[in-house]
């Protein structure tokens, strides 16, 4: 991997590691109140992984739902850089975008990402393209919607990763779980892997 992107990888670790030790205070105002600076992040495990799937798909598009400080983000364009395809991330916030599009700048990847600011249900369902590769990453009563959303632009052969299915794996994530394995052409599977990731692969 390119030392750039090797070294805002390691930055990040140190980032999350703080957030780990430290104990956890929310934002003001609830969820979406204030300035959330907590990263959320999936993790080296699960980002490789990410990296890996989404890198065996040739000319990948591919979809980040949650794209929050860019850690994530940073595994699936270097994944997209290498594939010859591009990242398009979406989150609420435009300071946590702001900070990703930063460090994706630092790493060389900011060329293939598409940052897009505001409410992904409402901007999944104004993209005009088809979709090789899905993170579902944000808040888990927004899961099922976007699936709604992103299933009907899913092109064959696409891929789409869910996490936190297992941890907390409230009411919402087993509905999406329920929801995606219930369509049409789709197979997955729940892997242990970080807190839980649902893999599932549309093939009509
Ligand atoms: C778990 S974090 C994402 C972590 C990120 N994928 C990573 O691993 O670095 C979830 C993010 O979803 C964002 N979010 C919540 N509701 C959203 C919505 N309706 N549209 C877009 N993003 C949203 C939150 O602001 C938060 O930053």
């Amino acid at each position: 991997m390119d030392s750039k992107i090797e070294s805002v990888l390691a930055t990040y670790h140190e980032m999350l590691e703080k957030e780990r030790g430290a104990p956890r205070v929310e934002a003001p105002g609830g969820r979406d109140g204030g300035r959330d600076m907590r990263m959320r992040a999936v993790g080296p495990r699960t980002g490789q992984l990410l990296n890996i799937l989404a890198a065996s798909l040739p000319n990948p598009t591919i979809l980040e739902l949650g794209t929050s400080f860019g850690y994530s983000g940073i595994w699936l364009a270097e994944a997209a850089q290498r594939a010859g395809g591009r990242l398009i991330t979406m989150e609420l916030h435009g300071y946590k975008s702001e900070f990703a599009r930063d460090m994706a700048d630092k790493a060389g990847l900011a060329d293939v990402i598409d940052f897009r600011v505001g409410d992904a249900v409402e901007m999944i369902s104004r993209l005009e393209v088809g979709i090789d590769f899905v993170l579902v990453d944000l808040w888990k009563d927004l899961y099922l919607p976007c699936l709604e959303a992103f299933y009907p632009l899913l092109n064959p052969g696409a891929i789409v990763v869910a996490d936190n299915m297992i941890r907390p794996g409230n009411d919402d994530v087993k509905a999406y779980g329920a929801a995606i394995r219930a369509k049409q052409g789709i197979s997955s599977v729940l892997l242990p892997v970080g807190s839980g990731l649902e893999i599932s692969r549309f093939e009509p």
